[in-house]
């Protein structure tokens, strides 16, 4: 099995002393843990908070890497309050969410703004992390299969990637997100060699195998997992049960044992 990733997505649910406090609770926490080869642990708290993340990662006995909840799709000019991707790496940032539901709906985001994140981020080498995910209206009219594969296809689309990229596919059905009821780990685990299949239209089968992994998010926690660390996934996108890092901490060493 590929290395898993957890990601932290910490959303607006911190401040950053809180944000802070946190990250040193996890570090300290896993500091005991000796299984945690088998994982890749990233955290992506809101923008300011990133430097003081920063700061303490970079000195971490754990690995954890830095992630940004967005980016912008310039990198320069007068785009008042966004984020270049330059500026990400600067912060030393490594993966960047894109295309999450809450973005996509309260923010308006389209498939063609996607798109164009997706594309900078990988001409930077940023892994970006895309969201995809059917709404309950879709899903209860038989549309979450299409809905998945035109998100897919739409923030692909005409990506130019280099043997470096590497890319995350999270599926987030948008209904179950924050709910705290998961899907089955079943179908996260079908749905996630649907979300491949629909890739080797994009990319090759070999770069796939390599450079991507698809993720589960929505609703994971430390009761859960246990089920779906036993299915085939990449690893998890965790929302509300990131924000407590004993709750945290626990499913990452849940998933160091299996
Ligand atoms: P949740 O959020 O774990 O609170 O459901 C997941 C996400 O939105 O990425």
């Amino acid at each position: 099995m590929r290395k898993r990733i957890v990601i932290a997505n910490l959303k607006l649910g911190l401040s950053l002393k809180e944000t802070e406090n946190l990250t040193e609770e996890i570090i300290k926490e896993l500091s005991q843990e000796k299984k945690l080869k088998n994982l890749e642990i990233v955290i992506c708290p809101s923008f300011p908070a990133i430097p003081r993340v920063y700061d303490l990662i970079k000195v971490s006995p754990v690995p954890i890497s830095l992630g940004a909840q967005n980016v912008f799709w310039e990198e320069k000019g007068a785009y008042t309050g966004e984020v270049s991707v330059l500026m990400l790496k600067e912060l030393e940032v490594s993966y960047v969410i894109i295309g999450h539901s809450e973005r996509r709906e309260y923010l308006k985001e389209s498939e063609e703004m996607i798109n164009k994140k997706v594309k900078v981020a990988l001409a930077h080498n940023l892994i970006p992390i895309v969201c995809v995910g059917e709404t309950l209206e879709e899903r209860e009219r038989s549309q979450k299969e299409k809905v998945i594969s035109r998100q897919i296809n739409e923030a692909f689309k005409d990506i130019e990637f280099n043997k470096n990229n590497k890319i995350i596919v999270a599926y987030e059905p948008v209904w179950v997100i924050g709910s705290g009821q998961a899907i089955t780990a079943e179908e996260a685990e079908n749905t996630g060699f649907f979300l491949r299949g629909k890739l080797t239209n994009l990319f090759p089968p070999d770069f796939i195998e390599k450079n991507i992994k698809v993720i589960y998010g929505g609703s994971v926690d430390s009761k859960n997992i246990r089920d779906f660390a036993k299915k085939n996934i990449d690893g998890f996108l965790i929302g509300s049960a990131s924000l407590k890092a004993v709750e945290f901490c626990q499913i990452i060493k849940i998933l160091s044992e299996i």
